[in-house]
C-alpha cells in the first residue's frame, strides 16, 4: 500500500496522546497528509462501540463480549478509515491497534492471545501496522495520573501488570515492528527517539 501505518500501543497513562499528536505534527510539517484516529471508535459505529465497552455501566461484560466488540470496533475502523487513507498514501497514525486486544483480552483476561489476535486479524483482513511504538510504564505510575477511571482502569493492579508484561513480550518478538520506549524519560526526549525511527521508517531527514 502506498502509505505507512503507525500505531501507539501501552498502558495506562503512559502518554500515547500527547506523543501520538507531536509526531502528527511533525510529520505533516514534513509535508505528510496524516490521518489521525485512535481505537476503540474511528467510525460512527465505533465509537458506538467505545461507548459500551468503557461504560462503567457495564460492568457485567463478559470478557467474550469484550473481545468481540473490540474486534468489530476494529474491523469498521480498518475498512471504512484506515485501508483507504493508507491506499491514498497517507500516514495514518493511531491510538491503539491490534495489539491492545492481545494485551488486554489475552492476557489481561486471559483469554489467550492466539485467538484474540487471529480474531482482529479476521476483522482486519490482516491489516497490521508499519511501525508500532511502546510507550512502557509501571502501571503504578500510569494508574496514579488517572483521574477519573473507566471501566477497564478500574480493574485491579494485576491485571495491568499482565497487560504491561504482555506488550513488552510482543514487542521484543518482532524489533523490526515495533519501537519500545521508557516513558518515564522526558516528553521531548521521547518525542526526538520517535521521530528518528519514523524518519527512518518513511526515508524522511
Ligand atoms: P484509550 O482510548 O487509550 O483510553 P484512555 O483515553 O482512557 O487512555 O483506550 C481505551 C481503553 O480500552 C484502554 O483501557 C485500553 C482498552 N482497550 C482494550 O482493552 N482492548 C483493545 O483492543 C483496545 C483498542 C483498547
Amino acid at each position: 500500500m502506498a502509505g505507512s501505518f503507525i500505531v501507539f500501543e501501552g498502558g495506562e497513562g503512559a502518554g500515547k496522546s500527547t506523543q501520538e499528536a507531536l509526531l502528527a505534527q511533525w510529520l505533516q510539517s514534513h509535508g505528510q497528509t496524516v490521518v489521525r484516529t485512535r481505537e476503540p471508535g474511528g467510525t460512527p459505529a465505533g465509537e458506538a462501540i467505545r461507548t459500551v465497552l468503557l461504560s462503567n455501566e457495564y460492568t457485567g461484560l463478559t470478557d467474550r463480549a469484550e473481545a468481540l466488540l473490540f474486534a468489530a470496533a476494529r474491523g469498521e475502523h480498518a475498512a471504512q478509515v484506515i485501508r483507504p487513507a493508507l491506499e491514498s498514501g497517507a500516514i495514518v497514525v493511531c491510538d491503539r491497534y491490534l495489539d491492545s486486544s492481545v494485551a488486554y483480552q489475552g492476557y489481561g483476561r486471559n483469554l489467550g492471545a492466539d485467538y484474540v489476535r487471529n480474531l482482529s486479524l479476521w476483522a482486519t483482513q490482516d491489516l497490521v501496522p508499519n511501525l508500532t511504538v511502546l510507550l512502557d510504564v509501571d502501571p503504578t505510575v500510569g494508574l496514579s495520573r488517572v483521574q477519573s477511571p473507566d471501566r477497564l482502569e478500574s480493574e485491579p493492579i494485576g491485571y495491568h501488570q499482565r497487560v504491561r508484561q504482555a506488550f513488552i513480550d510482543i514487542a521484543g518478538s518482532d524489533p523490526q515492528r515495533y519501537l519500545v520506549i521508557d516513558a518515564n524519560q522526558d516528553k521531548d526526549s521521547i518525542a526526538e527517539q520517535i521521530r528518528r525511527r519514523v524518519a527512518g521508517l518513511l526515508g524522511i531527514a
